[in-house]
């Protein structure tokens, strides 16, 4: 049946093959095959992160810091890695970093008690700084219980799990409550290094890997060797329509095929029929003619799916992420050191009366614009600042 990694620990990951990425979407089916007598069930750990700007120039704050801190965190959540840098008036200090290895991860009140904490308590007492950019990273640990049989194989049992992944890199661990070193890790990353649809290897719907899916599932694609597709993808496929923004022709769960999806050539697997950007074209021409008519163009502009999903998105306008993250994950180097030296780039509203928060995009067209660096304004450098600080 499947042909999935190397097993350790009896598990096997199925879909995706450890070479693939999942990472273009943000949740994502996996499906993980395991010995009927593996115990009390398949303990899985995804990452969480979270990021804050404090300020940190009250005595006030620096003396309820550690309770604010403890507090901060919902108690189940585990830490991984602790990043943070302090604002000073010409900057941001190069961020210190403490990390724990899977095995070694350790819940809030753990952490709270170490010297490593005393250590950071104690330079927040002490900094000049004005504001502590803290960022967060640690484990939501996940015990699944409900599974298939494997039909072709009594001994084994197959787990389908809809995991929801973190911007960057995520690593995901497999495992039995209990023994985290043995877990298995699955890593993967967004941009760039995720691979495009089309050169993934083991891709799901064909009538292989289905095979053990139709006896329940019904009209899946490859069940009718190509002939239709009724099924109801949303079943499988659900995160894909539960997020507070859903993408109008994505609302109907019957039509994924009429508008946007197809069989491949080879009748494999279940594709974009007209690729990536032409599909989007279809619907949304002033796009097309947006970006070809731009002197300068974000030579990413044409992969829509990096940024946008095609689906639903917990982000307006369908983005992957929140838009500083998203532009980011590819320059990496402008969390820290933008050109526009010590500007702010987010967690500012806007001087206007939109209420709007400051972004990349408040300043920046991020499909390509008539002015050099993307910028929405042109006219030199003082016409860019004067949009938002008149005198
Ligand atoms: C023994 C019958 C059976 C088999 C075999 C089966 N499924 Fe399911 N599956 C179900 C049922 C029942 C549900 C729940 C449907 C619902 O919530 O509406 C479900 C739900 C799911 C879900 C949604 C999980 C969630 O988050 O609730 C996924 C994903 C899934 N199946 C994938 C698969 C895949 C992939 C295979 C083949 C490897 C498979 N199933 C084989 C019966 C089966
Ligand atoms: C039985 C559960 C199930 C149903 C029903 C289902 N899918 Fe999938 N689909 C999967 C799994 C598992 C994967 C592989 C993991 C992933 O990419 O999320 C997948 C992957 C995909 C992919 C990525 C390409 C590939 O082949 O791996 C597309 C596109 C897709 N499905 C479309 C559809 C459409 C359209 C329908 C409805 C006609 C549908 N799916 C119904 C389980 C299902
Ligand atoms: C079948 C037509 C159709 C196709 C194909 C289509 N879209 Fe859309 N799209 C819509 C409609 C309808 C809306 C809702 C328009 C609105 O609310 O103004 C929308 C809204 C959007 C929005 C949100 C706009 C906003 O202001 O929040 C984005 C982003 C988007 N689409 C991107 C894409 C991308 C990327 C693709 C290709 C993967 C695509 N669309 C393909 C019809 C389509
Ligand atoms: C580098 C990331 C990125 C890529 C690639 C990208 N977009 Fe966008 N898009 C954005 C961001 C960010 C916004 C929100 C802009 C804002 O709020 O001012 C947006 C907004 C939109 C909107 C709604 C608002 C508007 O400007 O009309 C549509 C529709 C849209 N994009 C379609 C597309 C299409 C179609 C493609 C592919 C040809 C594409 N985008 C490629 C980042 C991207
Ligand atoms: C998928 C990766 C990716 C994402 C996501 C992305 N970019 Fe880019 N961006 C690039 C690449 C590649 C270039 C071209 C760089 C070069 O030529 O050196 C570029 C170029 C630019 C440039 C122009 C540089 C110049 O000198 O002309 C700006 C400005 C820019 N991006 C802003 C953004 C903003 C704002 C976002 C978020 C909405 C964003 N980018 C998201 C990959 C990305
Ligand atoms: C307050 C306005 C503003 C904001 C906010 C802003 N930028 Fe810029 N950005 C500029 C200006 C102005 C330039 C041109 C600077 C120059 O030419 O010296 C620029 C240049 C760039 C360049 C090209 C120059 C280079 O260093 O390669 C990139 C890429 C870029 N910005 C990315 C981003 C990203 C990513 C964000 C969000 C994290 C962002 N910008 C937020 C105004 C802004
Ligand atoms: C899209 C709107 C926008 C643009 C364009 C813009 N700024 Fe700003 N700028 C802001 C906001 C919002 C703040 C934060 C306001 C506050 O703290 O009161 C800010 C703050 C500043 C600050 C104070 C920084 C600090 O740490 O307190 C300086 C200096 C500044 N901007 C210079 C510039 C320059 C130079 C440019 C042109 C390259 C520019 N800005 C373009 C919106 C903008």
């Amino acid at each position: 049946m499947f042909l999935g990694d190397a097993t350790r620990n009896n598990i096997t990951l199925l879909i995706p093959f450890e070479s693939d990425s999942l990472s273009f979407d943000q949740g994502k089916i996996v499906v993980v095959s395991v010995p009927k007598d593996f115990g009390k069930g398949l303990l899985v750990s995804t990452q969480w992160e979270t990021e804050k700007v404090i300020d940190v120039n009250t005595k006030q704050t620096k003396d309820n810091f550690a309770k604010e801190f403890y507090k901060g965190f919902p108690p189940q959540t585990t830490i991984q890695m602790i990043s943070y840098s302090y604002k000073f008036y010409n900057g941001w200090s190069k961020p210190e970093t403490l990390s724990y290895k899977y095995s070694d991860t350790m819940s809030i009140r753990s952490f709270w008690q170490t010297p490593n904490f005393s250590n950071f308590l104690q330079q927040i007492q002490s900094t000049n700084g004005s504001m502590l950019l803290l960022c967060v990273k640690g484990w939501k640990d996940t015990l699944w219980s409900t599974t298939h049989d494997d039909s072709n194989d009594e001994s084994r049992a197959l787990f389908m799990l809809q995991l929801q992944l973190v911007p960057a890199e995520n690593r995901i661990y497999f495992g039995v409550p209990g023994k985290k070193d043995e877990a298995y890790e699955y890593k993967t990353d967004f941009v760039p290094r995720s691979k495009p649809l089309e050169e993934r290897e083991g891709r799901f719907h064909n009538s292989r890997f289905e095979q053990n899916c139709i006896s329940c599932h019904e009209g899946l694609p490859g069940a009718s060797n190509g002939q239709s597709m009724n099924a109801e993808c949303g079943v499988c496929h659900k995160e894909k329509m539960g997020d507070l923004f859903t993408h109008g022709p994505a609302t109907e769960p019957k039509d994924c095929s009429s508008l946007c999806h197809s069989w491949s050539p080879d009748k494999k697997s279940v594709i974009v029929t007209k690729g990536v950007p032409v599909v989007c074209y279809d619907c949304h021409n002033e796009k097309k003619d947006e970006i070809s008519a731009a002197n300068f163009k974000h030579k990413v502009a044409g992969d829509c799916a990096t940024c946008h999903s095609p689906h639903s998105s917990h982000n307006p306008a369908l983005l992957k992420r929140d838009v500083f993250r998203l532009c980011t994950s590819c320059h990496q180097s402008h969390k820290m050191n933008h050109p526009v030296d010590k500007h702010p780039l987010r967690f500012v509203k806007l001087n206007d009366k939109s209420n709007e928060e400051l972004s990349c995009v408040s300043c920046h067209n991020p499909h390509g614009s008539e002015n050099a660096s993307l910028l929405k304004a042109g006219g030199g450098s003082m016409a860019v600042c004067m949009q938002c600080h008149q005198k």
